[in-house]
């Protein structure tokens, strides 16, 4: 009888530590990711024996919630039992209602911009933006007492972490010119983002001088910063596209930050295509490089050639600590390369969605169908390879063959580490029927 008591009161006991958890868990539920950085804390502190079963918290899913509150409940009464099914008891109810953050980091000529147009045309759920740091950049590149790798990156992530958080202030300090009662003609590509083009963000033109005041679909007046932060808070995510940070490890204080769920997506690109293309989109900057090809001579010690060596430096080492996957990232960061969405936008565009959790919208579907004259074929199969596979590979025939050879030498690690074949000889370059591609996937 006493024992059947004391189960009883043990059962009472075990219901009511379910209670509260479930009633934390609900509180909590609009900050939900607090709850994964608790987890995090957690794991980390686990001593391999006591490693978790945590297969479903390794889900990158929005059942991070859900899975922490299994993992902790098992700890609480014991390991013994499983938790597992405790979702078909709560139903489909979702734990982390919160916002996303997807930050798109890459750099120049790497397709940047057309892979932000896949979340600029999310819908209405997504408040998009456009490199916002080139204000921070041009103005401190041009102070430069502050032009320190250091201090500057601390400054784009202190920015970038207000703008997630729809916090124009910290951006706001390095428009020029100064934004007047928090209005501003100047925001850098205003046109690029959909929500600062569109009601109630789009004001009426007030005069008709400015030009730059308007976006490309509609006359806007100049860019109400208020209203701006205002829109964006209302918006479900947030996705922020940037070729100005160099380091991840740098951002590490923003992806811990407890009020934010950030997603990071590194895009790369072969180098020798970047080089290829940068030499003609900024033709006056590469002269040297034109200079160089003609001559059949390349000066390695030369600051242009160090700084290539540096920039490909930069991405690798970004990619080594997103691979690597630590505890900070996990679940957070997604590496694809250029080539792969040239060949297959659609289905990389459902892989990058499925990763940061954010339904792939309609909307974000056809602006792709439209842009990459994607047909669907009766299959279901997208095919659409031959043409913007063409296009991302034009610059084979682009490139001397010398430069791509200094870039081989140069990049080497990081074209290997991304599967960049190397050529020997200029005739395998400009041969279509060899791929420069290697399979990869990268998880
Ligand atoms: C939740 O996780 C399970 C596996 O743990 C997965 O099968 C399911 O699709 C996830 N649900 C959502 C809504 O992400
Ligand atoms: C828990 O139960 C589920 C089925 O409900 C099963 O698939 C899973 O393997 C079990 N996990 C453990 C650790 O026993
Ligand atoms: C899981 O479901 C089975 C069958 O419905 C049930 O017997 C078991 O007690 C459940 N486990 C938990 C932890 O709720
Ligand atoms: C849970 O989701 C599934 C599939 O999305 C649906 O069939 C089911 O009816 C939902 N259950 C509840 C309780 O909402
Ligand atoms: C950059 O600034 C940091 C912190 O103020 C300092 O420690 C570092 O030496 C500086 N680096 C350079 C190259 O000036
Ligand atoms: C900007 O928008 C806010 C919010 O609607 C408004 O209060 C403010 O007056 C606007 N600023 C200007 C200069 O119109
Ligand atoms: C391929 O793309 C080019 C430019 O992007 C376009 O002019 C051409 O019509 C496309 N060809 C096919 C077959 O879609
Ligand atoms: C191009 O490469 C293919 C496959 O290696 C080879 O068979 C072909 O002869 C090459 N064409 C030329 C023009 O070198």
């Amino acid at each position: 009888m006493s024992n059947y008591k004391s189960q009883d009161s043990r059962m009472n006991t075990k219901y009511a530590v379910i209670f509260i958890c479930i009633v934390a868990l609900v509180i909590i539920e609009k900050e939900s990711n607090i709850l994964s950085r608790v987890s995090d804390k957690l794991i980390q502190r686990q001593t391999p024996q006591q490693t978790l079963q945590t297969e479903d918290y390794n889900n990158p899913t929005h059942n991070d919630s859900l899975s922490v509150l299994k993992m902790l409940l098992s700890k609480l009464l014991g390991t013994k039992r499983n938790y597992s099914n405790l979702s078909d008891k709560l139903g489909n109810y979702s734990y982390s209602s919160g916002h996303k953050h997807i930050l798109l980091m890459a750099t120049t000529r790497t397709g940047s911009s057309f892979v932000g147009e896949f979340f600029n045309h999310h819908g209405e759920n997504m408040f998009y933006l456009f490199e916002p740091l080139w204000h921070v950049e041009r103005m401190l590149t041009l102070t430069t007492e502050a032009n320190n790798g250091t201090v500057l990156a601390g400054i784009y992530r202190d920015v970038l972490q207000g703008l997630f958080l729809c916090d124009f202030s910290p951006l706001e300090k390095f428009i020029s010119p100064q934004p007047q009662d928090h209005v501003t003609p100047a925001l850098f590509r205003r046109e690029s983002s959909v929500s600062l083009c569109e009601e109630p963000v789009c004001t009426p033109v007030i005069t008709d001088v400015f030009e730059r005041y308007h976006c490309k679909s509609r006359r806007c007046g100049p860019l109400n910063l208020t209203l701006a932060a205002e829109s964006c808070l209302s918006k479900q995510h947030r996705a922020i596209k940037t070729v100005r940070v160099r380091q991840l490890d740098t951002l590490r204080p923003l992806v811990e930050e407890p009020r934010l769920d950030v997603r990071v997506i590194q895009l790369v690109r072969d180098p020798r295509a970047v080089l290829a293309s940068r030499m003609v989109a900024f033709s006056s900057k590469y002269q040297t490089w034109k200079t160089w090809a003609q001559d059949g001579q390349v000066p390695e010690d030369d600051e242009e050639v160090k700084r290539l060596k540096g920039n490909c430096d930069n991405i690798r080492m970004s990619a080594q600590v997103g691979l690597s996957q630590p505890p900070w990232l996990k679940n957070r960061y997604m590496l694809v390369r250029y080539e792969d969405i040239a060949r297959y936008p659609m289905q990389k565009a459902e892989e990058m969605y499925r990763f940061t959790g954010i339904p792939f919208s309609p909307q974000a579907r056809e602006w792709i169908l439209r842009n990459t004259q994607t047909t669907q074929v009766a299959s279901g199969i997208y095919s659409t390879q031959k043409n913007s596979s063409e296009q991302a590979e034009k610059w084979r025939f682009s490139i001397p063959f010398t430069l791509a050879q200094v870039v081989q030498r140069v990049c080497g690690p990081t074209m290997k580490l991304f599967g960049y074949r190397f050529v020997d000889d200029e005739k395998t370059l400009i041969n279509k029927s060899v791929s420069l591609l290697e399979e990869r996937l990268f998880v």
